[in-house]
């Protein structure tokens, strides 16, 4: 497994750094075996595996449960856990509190936390030993406000994140997510900072990548966003099993000789 250091290490060294979201025990047990970097227990998984229709209704009891089965899947691979909506943003203390008791309770390697309202409690959670990924750019948490666009697109705006993100690394983050901003944008910051920048529709002049599971995959989800690339198609291969198995139980095609316990209980 990787360690903070090696991932700050492979910026320094310009390798890229591979991320993938997983949420339960099979897709961790994939992207270990395939060799990602890291892993993100993103609080994505409200839509990709509950179906809310966005990640505002994730409970940190969600959370904790989604990490610990990515945990059993991937023991050897950096993972990171999303602090969910509400979580952190009542009050510091009751925020520091909550990313102490997800990193602690999950297993993780680090903990996420969206947008710069947070900077004091990644502050106090590095102080108190827990390596943070900040994310800017686009924050779902935050989607009621700004909706599924595009951030940062005027100079204000973008000069306003390179601020941001300078703070985020002065309080202490290990990783910086950076979520549909324009590339240059996104060059700029991975440019002005130490910490590696990991980019999901910011790019290719980030530190990494991240893509969404279920997006990049397609599994269950069928709308993809401009900045995802289909790498499978599972929604295709789920379907074709499903409908050929319907298929073959009406017909009687299955079960057959070879899936059958031949072993005769009764005298005939
Ligand atoms: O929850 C998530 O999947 C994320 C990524 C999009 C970065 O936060
Ligand atoms: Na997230």
């Amino acid at each position: 497994m990787k360690t903070t250091n090696e991932l700050i290490q492979m910026k320094r060294d310009s390798e890229k750094i591979t991320m993938v979201t997983a949420y339960d025990y099979p897709s961790a047990k994939q992207s270990e075996a395939a060799g990602l970097d890291t892993i993100l227990v993103g609080d994505s998984l409200g839509m990709t595996v509950l179906g809310y229709d966005s990640t505002v209704q994730v409970t940190m009891d969600d959370m904790i449960h989604h990490a610990k089965a990515v945990r059993r899947g991937a023991p050897d691979t950096y993972t990171v856990v999303d602090m969910p909506f509400g979580s952190y943003h009542t009050s510091d203390d009751e925020g520091v509190g909550n990313v102490l008791s997800l990193y602690q309770s999950s297993g993780a390697n680090a903990v996420k936390l969206e947008g710069i309202g947070c900077v004091e409690i990644i502050r106090r959670a590095v102080l108190a030993g827990v390596p943070v990924v900040a994310h800017l750019g686009l924050t779902p948490q935050s989607v009621g406000v700004t909706g599924f666009k595009m951030q940062a697109g005027s100079l204000k705006e973008a000069e306003k994140l390179v601020t941001d993100a300078k703070k985020v690394e002065e309080a202490g983050a290990c990783m910086l997510v950076l979520e549909a901003i324009p590339a240059d944008l996104a060059e700029k910051v991975t440019a002005s900072l130490s910490i590696p920048t990991i980019g999901i529709g910011a790019g290719a002049g980030t530190d990494g990548q991240v893509l969404v599971y279920h997006d990049m995959l397609q599994y269950g989800s069928d709308r993809l966003p401009k900045f995802v690339k289909a790498y499978g198609d599972f929604n295709s291969a789920a379907a074709k099993g499903l409908m050929q198995y319907v298929k073959e139980v009406k017909s009687g095609i299955f079960p057959d000789a070879a899936t059958t316990y031949k072993k005769r209980v009764f005298e005939k």
